[in-house]
Parts: C-alpha cells; structure tokens; sequence
C-alpha cells in the first residue's frame, strides 16, 4: 500500500470507506486530513458527522475539496444544483469514468456546520486557467474545529 510505504513503519494504515460508519469509537482523534474526497461521497453530511463523532472536542479537520466554481464552470448548470457529475480520466491511453458530487460551497459548509464544526480557517486559490477550460483537480481547502 502506498500510504504504508510513504509513513513507514511507526504509522498503523488502516483502510475504509467514508460511504460507511466508521469504525471508531467516539473522541478516538485529535485530528483528521481529509484531502480531496470528501466529493466522491455520495453522503457528505453523513462523513461529516461521523469525523465529528470520532473527534476529541476540540479535535481538528482539515478537509479539501475540488473548486465548486471550476466544476460549474466546466460542468454548467446553476451553481447550486447539487448533482452527481462524472468526469473522463485518461490513464494508459484508457478513459475512466469518475463520479463525484458537484454542490455550492455553501452545502459543504452548513452540513459542517450542522455537524458540529466551528470553520475556523478557510483557504481558496485564484482558478488556474486550466481548471476553467477543462483541466480537473483544482483545490479548495477549509479548517474546521470541532465545538
Ligand atoms: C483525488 S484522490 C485523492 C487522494 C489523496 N488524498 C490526495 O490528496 O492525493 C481521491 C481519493 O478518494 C478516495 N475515495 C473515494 N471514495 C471513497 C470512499 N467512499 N471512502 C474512502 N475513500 C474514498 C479514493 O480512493 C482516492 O484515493
């Protein structure tokens, strides 16, 4: 496993899937990374509860997520539709169909907030242009602490 590979000997990897309850007892976590995907779930206010479970009070989670404006802007539509989009990635000289969940910003910030999370730090990069005219993995990120 990569993520074993990368940390080494002195990290435990355990694997799971964010579509499912955790596995974890309440407050186990002082902090959790989630970095982009949480828009491949295809129930994020459920993730979100179930990070804020397992978190410590005043435990942390970092969490990023594609740029909801780049994927308007690629995908059309209203900027508030919350739909479930699929992009082609190339790999091999093979197309792959990639699911993922397109939705206002603001819907990943009240389901946090409904959660239980204070968002404490909030960052977004200007679009690269290539994320405009179709490029895929720009970034959006947000702290939020646990209340
Ligand atoms: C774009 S990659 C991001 C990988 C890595 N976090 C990074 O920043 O490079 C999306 C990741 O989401 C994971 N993923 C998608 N659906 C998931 C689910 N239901 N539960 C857990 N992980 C999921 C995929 O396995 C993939 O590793």
């Amino acid at each position: 496993m990569v993520a074993s590979r990368r940390l080494g000997p002195g990290a435990t990897v355990l694997q799971a899937d964010l579509d499912r309850p955790l596995e974890f007892a309440d407050c186990e976590f002082d902090l959790i990374v989630c970095a982009l995907v949480i828009h491949y779930l295809s129930d994020r206010r459920r993730a979100l509860r179930e990070f804020h479970r397992v978190l410590r009070p005043r435990g942390r989670a970092v969490i990023s997520t594609q740029h909801t404006t780049a994927d308007w802007l690629r995908k059309g539509g209203s900027y508030f539709d919350v739909v479930e989009e699929t992009d082609e990635w190339e790999r091999g000289g093979q197309s792959y169909p990639m699911r993922f969940w397109r939705e206002p910003l603001t819907e990943l910030c009240d389901a946090a907030a409904d959660a239980g999370f204070v968002i404490e730090g909030f960052s977004s990069r200007s679009l690269p242009r290539r994320c405009v005219s179709g490029g895929r993995r720009p970034g959006r990120s947000s702290d939020a602490k646990r209340a």
